[in-house]
């Protein structure tokens, strides 16, 4: 494992967060021995979190971009924040409302992805920037 960071700025257009991911996914791969069911999981964060930027933070206006910033720490963990130019929204009064998760219902289930494979997971307070820590390798092994 390597410590670093990363940068990377996409436009608000859904066909661009596959690519988007697998940049990220590549320089976390250069820096850290990823189990496969890690990377995995760090996909599905990355693409919930790309997908509620683009369509609830910028509402798909392609003027407004999209910044992911990555560090991979020094105590194996990785801190990635996803920034939109949107509105924002209130977290803490989402989390108060515990979504359920029922398969029957569309929506609502991103967020909950992202907290259950995420350590720790914020919001500023405007509600348009989500940092999330994730646990990528266990400095003990
Ligand atoms: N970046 C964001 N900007 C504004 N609102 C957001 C953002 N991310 C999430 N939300 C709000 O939180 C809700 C729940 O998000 P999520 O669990 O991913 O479900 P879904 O995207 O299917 O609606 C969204 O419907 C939206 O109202
Ligand atoms: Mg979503």
């Amino acid at each position: 494992m390597q410590a670093g960071g990363f940068s990377i700025s996409m436009v608000s257009d859904i066909s661009i967060i596959r690519g988007t991911v697998s940049r990220v996914l590549g320089f976390i791969k250069s820096r850290v021995n990823l189990k496969e069911e890690m990377e995995y999981d760090i996909k599905l964060i990355l693409n919930e979190l790309l997908l509620n930027a683009v369509i609830h933070g910028n509402r798909y206006c392609r003027d407004k971009r999209v910044d992911i910033k990555l560090d991979i720490l020094k105590n194996g963990k990785m801190m990635l924040a996803v920034n939109d130019q949107g509105e924002g929204f209130s977290y803490p009064s989402y989390q108060h409302r515990r979504p359920i998760l029922d398969p029957e219902q569309e929506g609502g289930r991103g967020l909950n992805i992202i907290q259950a494979l995420s350590d720790e997971v914020r919001y500023n307070k405007k509600g348009n920037r989500v940092t999330v820590i994730k646990t990528l390798e266990d400095k003990r092994a």
